[in-house]
């Protein structure tokens, strides 16, 4: 199969890496990049992530483009990594499918239900798939908290709590990810991750009560109360925290027989009497996904969820920013 990256940023390049090492298995042929800087291509990257080293490709057969629709117009791929800035995923994701290219888009979705909504239906009248990048859903650790939910492995959860802190994130070209017009903001940048991983796990609350800061940079933090039918949920997410300040992320789930607390993506079970560390396939979640989305298109397994399930947890964060703005629970 012949792939391309649209928007070869930090997350493209990483998710160039992964696919370079499933090259093989897979069969895979990076035909073509898109980038508007193309002297920024061949450069490697740093992430809070981590480091992306591109050093090893070899960019002779790779045609560089800076317009996305041309590059697809042009190269025809089989598949297309859209990781370009958050406003264009709608669109780019919407031409490809019509063109019956598979797409992989990154989350967020897009930043309105109604974008959201088109990505789907040009999926359904697609013969081609369309994956999105919840990167979570595919993280060892995550699956199982959602697992002991569903089976009450330590008794049922009535309590659970989600929080992501981050420095404020001052690492893309021209800030485009501080301005909430091309990337939603903490909102969708960042806590998104929460909607999705509380959408995913418990479902839909009955009502929800959000606030919001608004000290250093629009649309900084979100504070929200999920009720359920027997089950409270929580979440924080700030990302207008100084430079030097660790980024920090907490999924705690309070069980009738133990709370599950996974702290930075580490998970420790507390019960009465002992302290447990539950066995935990290894494996990258972004690596994962990479091989969950190829094995879809190769029809080797069915798709991991759908994109109208993602499209709740847009729904969520914009009923809590709803919530955050009128300064009332929103029932649903
Ligand atoms: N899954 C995760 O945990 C995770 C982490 C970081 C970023 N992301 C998502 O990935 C996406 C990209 O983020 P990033 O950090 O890689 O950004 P980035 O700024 O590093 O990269 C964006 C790329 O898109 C290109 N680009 C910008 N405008 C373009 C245009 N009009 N046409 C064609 N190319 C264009 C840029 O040249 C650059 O190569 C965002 O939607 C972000 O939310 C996801």
């Amino acid at each position: 199969m012949r792939y391309a990256i649209l928007g070869f940023g930090g997350l493209g390049k990483l998710h160039t890496v992964n696919l370079e090492l499933l090259k093989k298995e897979y069969d895979l042929t990076l035909a073509a990049v898109c980038a508007t800087d193309p002297s920024r291509v061949r450069q490697n990257v740093s992430l809070n992530l981590g480091d992306v080293d591109i050093s090893g490709l070899d960019f002779s057969s790779i045609a560089i483009y800076t317009d996305y629709k041309t590059l697809i117009d042009e190269v025809a791929p089989d598949f297309v990594i859209s990781t370009l800035p958050t406003y264009l995923h709608a669109e780019a994701a919407i031409y490809a499918l019509s063109r019956g290219i598979h797409v992989f888009s990154e989350k967020p979705m897009a930043l309105t239900l109604e974008d959201c909504a088109s990505m789907a239906d040009a999926a359904k009248k697609s013969c081609a798939h369309l994956l999105i990048g919840q990167c979570l859903r595919f993280d060892p650790t995550m699956q199982y908290l959602k697992n002991c939910v569903a089976e009450e492995t330590y008794g049922r959860c009535y309590r659970a709590e989600f929080h992501r802190y981050s420095q404020t994130p001052l690492w893309t070209k021209n800030n485009w990810i501080l301005d909430p017009a091309q990337s939603g903001g903490c909102i969708f940048d960042m806590h998104i991750h929460d909607t999705d991983l509380i959408n995913w796990m418990f479902g839909m609350p009955h009502s929800l009560t959000s606030a919001m800061t608004k000290a250093k940079v629009e649309s900084e933090s979100i504070f929200t109360q999920y009720r359920y039918e027997n089950l409270l949920v929580t979440s924080a997410a700030d990302w207008s925290l100084t430079q030097t300040f660790p980024f920090e992320s907490r999924a705690l789930l309070c069980c009738e027989h133990a709370v599950l607390d996974a702290k930075n993506g580490v998970l420790t079970v507390y019960q009465d009497d002992k302290v447990l560390t539950p066995e935990i396939p290894s494996g990258d979640y972004f690596m994962r996904e990479m091989q969950a989305f190829l094995d879809t298109v190769t029809n080797r397994a069915s798709a991991p969820f759908s994109p109208d399930d993602v499209l709740n947890s847009t729904r969520l964060a914009m009923l809590e920013i709803k919530s955050a703005e009128s300064a009332l629970p929103v029932i649903l």
